[in-house]
């Protein structure tokens, strides 16, 4: 078997938590394979609301086994407090979740990083959701990094305590020290002491060699899905640098962050808002600072499910979503959020930048720095309800006109159409 592959092709959000869980059923095992809790997902059926934020989004379907892949960092904290709120809700998340040994640690200090590179930032900050997420990944790379595998080793206090120090010391270099920073509303060292306390929860967990896990599943014909956190443009190498993340959010980094060759990859489902939004810092070509803008967050409830910041909305961008649609080989596109756009009797889609007078379909190499108009084509709008939809067939023809129209535009079918955020609002095209 080969393994699919769900991510996100805009600034994240794009709803990937809904539409993994929607798809759950189809699949035998649901896998992270980068990110850490900086995603939020959220999940809602029968009048329940869950946000994920390291558990994978299958969790809620008792016949399908959850991964977390050796690309993701973790924090055992946060992943505490997901798995206490399951736990509450009677999902018995510690039976299907299976962790990798060699998935990184977030340790205290790195959030604490994090929240000191932000801050000596000023105004030119990334926007980060202050997760340790860059400091972690940056650990990594540099050699430094505590793995989860790494926590029964003997010497493991004395690494996490030489990378401590060597934090504190950065800290100190910026001028900052501990005590300027809270965690969770935590001072530090109770942080540190919570986190110690939360890394019990390992011995109740699956540990597994992730690798192998998922190659033996794919041999055994088991159904695989990948599940990207963020989105194409939040790509560390692909992304708009430096507002970006610091993992390949991208298909390719599902080979790398689960062990599967890229011979592998089977279908490739991009999920998409039929708008924009981007939560942080950093370019958005076709961002609305006007009444449309905010017609949009007040409809679509646009604001961030990890740090509840509200986010920049905007017409959808073709020229991103294309680009999006190219690095990842997207087979299917999903598109997320269309009962937002009800309001609206006119809807715009960017089709091209306007580059001192050039117009391209291409994103320049540095979208912070070139002054981008974005080139519309307006469409009109379905203008009416359509969250409680029940089939195709009933979808307005103004819709369809859209729908085909991004289909022509991209040279992808759209497959699903998504009209509200619980489980059963959605909408399967042939
Ligand atoms: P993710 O990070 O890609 O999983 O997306 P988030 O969960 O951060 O953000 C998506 C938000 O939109 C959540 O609040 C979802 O409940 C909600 N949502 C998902 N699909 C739809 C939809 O089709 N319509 C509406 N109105 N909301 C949706
Ligand atoms: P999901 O999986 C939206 C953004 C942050 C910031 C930048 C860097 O829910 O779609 P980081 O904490 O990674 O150092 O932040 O990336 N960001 C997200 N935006 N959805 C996410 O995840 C995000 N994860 C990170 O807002 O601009
Ligand atoms: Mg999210």
């Amino acid at each position: 078997m080969k393994i699919d592959v769900l991510l996100g092709l805009q600034w994240g959000d794009e709803g990937k938590g809904k539409i993994v869980d929607v798809l759950t059923p189809d699949y035998d095992i649901i896998a992270r394979f980068q990110g850490g809790p900086n995603a939020g997902h959220t999940i809602i059926f029968d009048g329940k609301k869950f946000i994920l934020h390291t558990i994978p989004s299958g969790i809620f379907s008792s016949t399908s086994q959850n991964v977390v892949g050796n690309g993701v960092i973790l924090d055992p904290f946060i992943m505490q407090k997901e798995l206490n709120n399951l736990d509450t809700n009677n999902i018995p998340a510690r039976d299907r979740l299976f962790i990798s040994r060699k998935a990184h640690l977030i340790t205290p200090s790195h959030r604490l990083l994090d929240a000191a590179y932000e801050k000596a930032k000023g105004k030119e900050k990334i926007g980060s959701t202050l997760k340790g997420i860059g400091p972690a990944y940056t650990d990594k790379v540099a050699r430094l990094g505590l793995r989860i595998g790494d926590i029964h080793e003997t010497g493991f206090r004395e690494k996490f305590d030489k990378i401590r120090d060597m934090h504190m010391r950065i800290i100190e270099s910026f001028g900052f020290n501990p005590g300027d920073f809270e965690l969770d509303d935590m001072s530090f060292s109770d942080y540190e002491s919570a986190w110690f306390e939360a890394l019990g929860i390992f011995d109740d967990l699956h540990m597994v060699n992730s690798e192998y896990f998922i190659n033996n599943a794919l041999a055994e014909g088991k159904k695989v899905l990948a599940e990207g956190a963020q989105g194409s443009m939040l790509d560390i190498d692909f992304g708009t640098y430096p507002f970006v993340t610091s993992s390949n959010t991208i298909c390719a980094g599902v080979c790398a962050g689960l062990g599967v060759s890229p011979q592998k990859i089977g279908e490739v489902f991009g999920v998409f808002k039929a708008y924009c939004t981007r939560v942080g810092s950093g370019p958005f070509p076709s961002e609305l600072l006007d009444e449309n803008g905010d017609l949009i967050r007040e409809t679509g409830r646009e604001f961030g499910s990890t740090t509840g910041r509200p986010r920049r909305c905007g017409w959808l961008d073709l020229v991103a979503l294309n680009y999006a649609i190219m690095l990842n080989g997207v087979t299917k596109l999903f598109m997320m959020k269309t009962d937002v756009l009800s309001p609206f009797t006119e809807l715009d889609v960017c089709t091209s930048y306007s580059i001192g007078g050039e117009l391209t379909r291409e994103i320049p190499f540095d979208l912070c720095s070139e002054k981008i108009e974005p080139v519309y084509t307006t469409l009109p709008g379905w203008n009416r309800n359509i969250d409680s939809l029940e089939n195709n067939k009933q979808i307005p023809d103004t819709l369809n006109d859209y729908i085909s129209y991004i289909e022509k535009n991209t040279g992808i079918p759209i497959k699903i159409v998504s009209i509200g955020p619980d489980r059963t609002q959605t909408l399967f095209r042939k």
